[in-house]
């Protein structure tokens, strides 16, 4: 039986963070779909179209995760992810991904309104642009990418107001979505109040 856990929100809100949490506590499936559109960035960088680079995504495109997580990546992510042809050609594999047998956590910006409308479970994860740009910086740090806090600040907005103005599957909480404001949360209790989300749903 498949169990879906749609779980969307804006840049560095937290959502990865609950998602492999929530995984490995029930034991379903993660796809990270930001990565898709990623792999799709890091191609049309490298001068390929995005609407063929998109089309014809494999596996491998996914497969070195920290050249997919640089902010010129992220920013073209951004950028492509406007693009219909582009949304569309990946469409199939994240409903396939969705539908796997033993449950699913499929975290992006559109899962809950667009490519599971009708998820088990929609998670909508947020947290103030200070907060995210402070987390995004320390990943950065951490990665050895220096980076000044304000460019950091300014590309947060930035891609926020890109993701949520677009005329396709924009940003935006399910109607029926549960609302998880990290902004004055850990980790822990931010990923506890996720799985109360998903247990509750559960048992329902
Ligand atoms: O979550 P992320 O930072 O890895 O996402 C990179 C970009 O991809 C983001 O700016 C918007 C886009 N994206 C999207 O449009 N829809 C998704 N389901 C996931 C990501």
């Amino acid at each position: 039986m498949s169990f879906t856990v749609a779980i969307d929100g804006p840049a560095a809100a937290g959502k990865g963070t609950i998602s492999r949490a929530v995984a490995a506590e029930f034991g379903f499936a993660h796809l990270d779909t930001g990565l898709l559109y990623r792999a799709v960035a890091r191609r049309s960088l490298a001068g390929e179209d995005p609407v063929a680079a998109a089309q014809a995504l494999t596996a491998e495109d996914l497969a070195d995760e920290a050249a997919l997580r640089t902010r010129a990546v992220a920013s073209e992510a951004s950028k492509v992810a406007v693009l219909p042809e582009v949304r569309q050609a990946l469409v199939d594999f994240q409903r396939a991904f969705a539908a796997r047998a033993g449950g699913a956590v499929l975290d992006g910006r559109d899962i809950g309104t667009v490519i599971c409308p009708e998820a088990a479970v929609k998670l909508f994860v947020t947290a103030s642009a200070e907060v995210r740009a402070r987390r995004r910086w320390k990943e950065l740090a951490e990665a050895g990418e220096e980076a000044e806090f304000e460019a950091i600040l300014a590309d947060v907005k930035a891609r926020d107001e890109r993701d949520r103005s677009r005329a396709t599957a924009p940003l935006l909480a399910a109607a029926d979505a549960v609302e998880i404001d990290t902004s004055d949360l850990s980790i822990d209790e931010a990923v506890a109040a996720a799985i109360l989300a998903v247990t509750r749903k559960r048992d329902a």
